[in-house]
C-alpha cells in the first residue's frame, strides 16, 4: 500500500464541505446550534477567524477559556474553536459526561510541541542533580496535558499570560527557584517585571540537554525552557524602530510572548484580553501598533474605525494552526457530534488528567 493510501483519512475534511457555499455553511451552523441548544457549547479563542468566531458562545483569552471550561458543566458537547492544548484543558476540567471536540485535529501549537514529556523528565533529573529539591515547575497553559501532569505531580501550577506575575510570585513563596515551561519569553518577561535580574536566569536547552548559563549556577533563580511562539517571535526591534520613525505618536502594545528586547522597547505589554481592553478604552483618534496574532489585529482594526491601528510587523500572518479551524471544519464537527466513530474527540487519559488538573486547579483556585 502506498504511504498516501495508508494515511488515516478519518481526520480529513470530506470533500462535500469544500463544495458548500459560505451561505450554506453559515445556515447549517445556525440550524445545528438551534437544534442542540444548551447541549452544545462553542468557546472561541481571540485568534480564531471571523468566520468561526461569529458562532462562538463565548470568546476569551486562554485564562478565560479555561475558567469557562471549568464552569460549564451543562453542555454535552464542547466544540472548541482554538488549538489542541486548549481542548485538552477543557476535557481535563470538564465533566465525565462532556465530549470535547476539536474541529480540525491539525490545529496544534508549535510552542506546546517544543516541550515533550521525555525531554522534560530528562531535564528534571539533571536539574535535581545540580540544584537538589529547590525548584518548582510552572508551565504556561500552552503545553501538552502530559507536561501539565508532570508539573502538577511536582507541586507546580499552570500560568497564563494574564496571571503569570502572581503565579511566579506564588512559586517563589514555595521554592527557591522555578523551571518555566515552555515559553522562554513569557518566563523572562514575567521574571524581569518581578525584579529578577537577567543574570539570575538560565536557559534549559532540551535539544542538547544542557543548561545555558555563564557564572555560578547557584545564583540562578529562573530556568527558562528554550521554547517560543513562532508567531510572536516574528516581531523585532527593527519593527519597533520603524514604527517610532514613521509614526512617532503611535503607542506600541505587544503580547508578552514577544522577545525581551521587543517588550522592553514597547509602551505596553499584556495578554490578548489586556490588548483588547487597552484598545477599547483608548481615546478616539489615538494610534496603535499591535504586536500579536493577525486575526485579532484585523478584528481590532475593524471594530475601532475611530483609531489608527496597524500591525507592529507589516508582513505578519495569522497563526497557521489557529487558522486550521474554519467554517467547513466547524460544520463537519457539528454534523458529527453524535457519530459512532467519535469524530475528532479530545480525550486525555485519566492518569494524566488527574495530575494535570492539580496544576490547573492551583492556578484557577487562586482567583487572581
Ligand atoms: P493568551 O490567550 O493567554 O493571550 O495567549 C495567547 C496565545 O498565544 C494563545 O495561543
Ligand atoms: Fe501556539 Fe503561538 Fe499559535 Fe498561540 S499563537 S497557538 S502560542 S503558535
Amino acid at each position: 500500500m502506498s504511504l498516501l493510501a495508508s494515511l488515516d483519512k478519518s481526520h480529513m475534511l470530506p470533500e462535500k464541505y469544500r463544495d458548500m457555499s459560505v451561505e450554506q455553511l453559515e445556515a447549517r451552523v445556525k440550524e445545528l446550534k438551534s437544534e442542540y441548544g444548551k447541549r452544545l457549547f462553542i468557546p472561541g479563542h481571540h485568534y480564531q477567524k471571523n468566520e468561526v468566531i461569529q458562532f462562538a458562545d463565548a470568546t476569551g483569552d486562554s485564562l478565560k477559556l479555561a475558567q469557562l471550561s471549568a464552569a460549564n458543566t451543562e453542555a454535552d458537547f464542547i466544540v472548541f474553536c482554538g488549538v489542541h492544548f486548549m481542548a485538552e484543558t477543557a476535557d481535563i476540567l470538564g465533566g465525565d459526561n462532556q465530549k470535547v471536540i476539536l474541529p480540525d485535529m491539525r490545529a496544534g501549537c508549535s510552542m506546546a510541541d517544543m516541550a515533550d514529556i521525555h525531554q522534560t523528565a530528562r531535564a528534571w533529573v539533571k536539574l535535581q542533580q545540580i540544584f537538589g529539591d529547590t525548584i518548582l515547575p510552572l508551565t504556561y497553559v500552552n503545553s501538552t496535558a502530559a507536561i501539565k501532569a508532570f508539573v502538577g505531580a511536582n507541586g507546580g501550577a499552570t500560568v497564563t499570560s494574564s496571571n503569570a506575575e502572581p503565579m511566579v510570585e506564588w512559586a517563589f513563596s514555595q521554592k527557591e527557584r522555578i523551571l518555566f515551561l515552555p515559553d522562554q519569553h513569557l518566563g523572562r518577561n514575567t521574571a524581569v517585571n518581578l525584579g529578577v535580574p537577567l543574570d539570575e536566569m538560565a536557559v534549559w536547552n532540551p535539544v542538547t540537554d544542557t543548561l545555558e548559563y555563564e557564572g555560578n549556577p547557584l545564583n540562578i533563580k529562573v530556568i527558562l525552557w528554550k521554547g517560543h511562539c513562532s508567531v510572536h517571535e516574528n516581531f523585532t526591534v527593527e519593527n519597533i524602530m520603524n514604527t517610532r520613525r514613521y509614526y512617532p505618536d503611535m503607542k506600541i502594545i505587544v503580547h508578552p510572548e514577544c522577545r525581551r528586547e521587543v517588550v522592553e522597547l514597547s509602551d505596553m505589554a499584556g495578554s490578548t484580553s489586556y490588548i483588547i481592553d487597552a484598545i477599547k478604552n483608548a481615546e478616539s483618534g489615538t494610534a496603535w501598533a499591535i504586536g500579536t496574532e493577525m486575526n485579532l489585529v484585523n478584528r481590532l482594526i475593524e471594530n475601532h474605525p475611530d483609531k489608527h491601528i496597524v500591525s507592529l510587523n507589516p508582513h505578519m500572518c495569522p497563526c497557521l494552526t489557529m487558522n486550521r479551524i474554519d467554517l467547513p471544519h466547524l460544520v463537519w464537527s457539528l454534523e458529527n457530534l453524535e457519530s459512532a466513530e467519535g469524530h475528532n474527540i479530545i480525550k486525555v487519559s485519566e492518569e494524566i488528567a488527574k495530575d494535570a488538573k492539580l496544576a490547573l486547579d492551583r492556578m484557577l483556585n487562586r482567583k487572581l
